[in-house]
């Protein structure tokens, strides 16, 4: 590891995911894709097994022409058109009364990313939910943070205790608190808060902002599979209560939202009381843009702008296809897992049910002997991750009666 900088992580990073979609593909080429619960990937599939990459996206985008394709973007921080129109997509409907900016990313990695490394100095702690997206805990390590988690709930709502008791203390240790919460459809539990917990949560960030600076990273990457979609956006008014000395970031995915992960367009979406205070985390944001990946895909933004204005209607009906989808793979599985006792983390929406299962090393032993059955999912920390967001109607039938009697068996 003579060639890297000294202060860097070197173990590889162990794709425990890929591992297990590997040894599904196989086990459908061995015994037959009808004997195979492949329930570990975590994009969204249709009923024929296939990936979904909507018409009313990838038509006009095909139609675009080359030379929109081949060209930069208008700035560093976005096209000036796609910056308006995913703050109109994202708060067009909520009464804020914020200061704001948008920084086009390369997907919500982008956004998450740039926020955690230019909030944060080296050495400092960032606060993340106990289960988690792994590539956050990643970020961290890249920019050599520690990271310390909160747990996300008791019994069947969001542990708000233990997040205020989490803030308080980091907030007490150094001079900074940036804490990341996943929702709506927190990835991988399916959670999302209610407005009287976000409500909770802005008290309690406003309290420790008493002490420092506080950034609000809130991961939005699933919140346009939201079931009570006209709805989903209305806890951001509670921002509006947010003190002089927090700042909120918005972290957008189009990866999602336009079904199209591969394009790696998303953004920031700085929010502030102050105009001044807005505009110091853009100068910083845009340099840190232009020093990493430059300039965001023209053709991706644009048609961003196009599917979400002139195309909307079309988009909106064949989106809500697909919400409509999960909501009947979920619901299937999950009133089955009531019916057997099967217990999983307070599911409402989004891409993933997971079951819950504290103890990692019976955790283990369960996912070993799931996929004895030709059950293959992906394990989180505490808990079994079941994405029905890619398991065809059929395969969620009866799929909480077997791996309740699997279960029983490790037991
Ligand atoms: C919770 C969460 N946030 C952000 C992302 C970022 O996705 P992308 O960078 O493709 O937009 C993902 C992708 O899986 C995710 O699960």
């Amino acid at each position: 590891m003579r060639f890297v900088k000294k202060e860097v992580n070197t173990t590889p990073i162990e794709d425990t995911v890929f591992v297990i979609v590997e040894r599904a593909q196989r086990a459908k080429q061995e015994i037959g894709e009808e004997n195979v619960v492949d329930a570990t990937i975590g994009s969204l599939y249709d009923e024929e097994g296939k990936l979904v990459a909507l018409d009313s996206v990838f038509e006009p985008y095909d139609a675009l022409p080359k030379e929109q394709k081949a060209k930069y973007a208008g700035s560093f921080t976005g096209n000036i058109g796609y910056r308006k129109q995913v703050y109109e997509w994202l708060l067009g409907n909520v009464s804020s009364t914020l200061a704001h900016s948008v920084i086009a990313t390369p997907g919500g990695t982008g956004a998450v990313n740039i926020t955690i490394e230019e909030c944060l100095d080296k050495g400092e702690t960032l606060v993340l939910p106990e289960i988690a997206w792994g590539s956050y805990r990643l970020m961290a390590t890249m920019h050599n943070l520690n990271t310390k988690t909160y747990s996300l709930f008791d019994g069947d709502h969001f542990d708000i205790e233990n997040f205020r008791s989490v803030c308080k203390e980091v907030s007490e240790t150094q001079d900074k608190l940036v804490v990341i919460i996943n929702d709506p459809c927190h990835n991988p539990t399916g959670y999302s808060l209610t407005k009287e917990e976000w409500k909770n949560v802005i008290e309690i960030l406003n309290a420790c902002a008493k002490k420092v600076p506080v950034v609000l990273l809130n991961d939005i990457a699933y919140i346009d599979y939201s079931y009570a979609l006209a709805h989903s956006r209305d806890y951001m008014e509670q921002f509006n209560a947010i003190s002089d000395h927090v700042m909120v970031v918005i972290a957008f995915s189009i990866s999602k939202s336009l079904t199209s992960y591969g394009l790696r367009c998303g953004a920031a979406v700085i929010l502030g009381q102050e105009q001044e205070d807005v505009r110091n985390v853009e100068i910083v944001f845009e340099k840190a843009a232009r020093a990493t990946w430059s300039n965001i895909a023209n053709a991706a933004m644009d048609n961003f702008t196009f599917v979400t204005t002139e195309n909307k209607e079309a988009f909106e009906k064949e989106k809500a296809y697909y919400i409509d989808l999960l909501e009947k793979r979920s619901s299937i599985f999950t009133k089955e897992a009531d019916a057997v006792g099967l217990s999983y983390y307070p599911y409402k929406e989004g891409f993933f049910v997971t079951l819950r299962i504290e103890d990692n090393t019976m955790r283990d032993h369960f996912h070993e002997a799931l996929m004895q059955e030709h059950i293959y999912t992906v394990k989180v920390n505490k808990g079994i991750r079941v994405a029905v967001c890619s398991l065809k109607t059929e395969k969620c039938k009866g799929l909480a009666k077997r791996m309740k009697a699997i279960l029983d068996q490790v037991r």
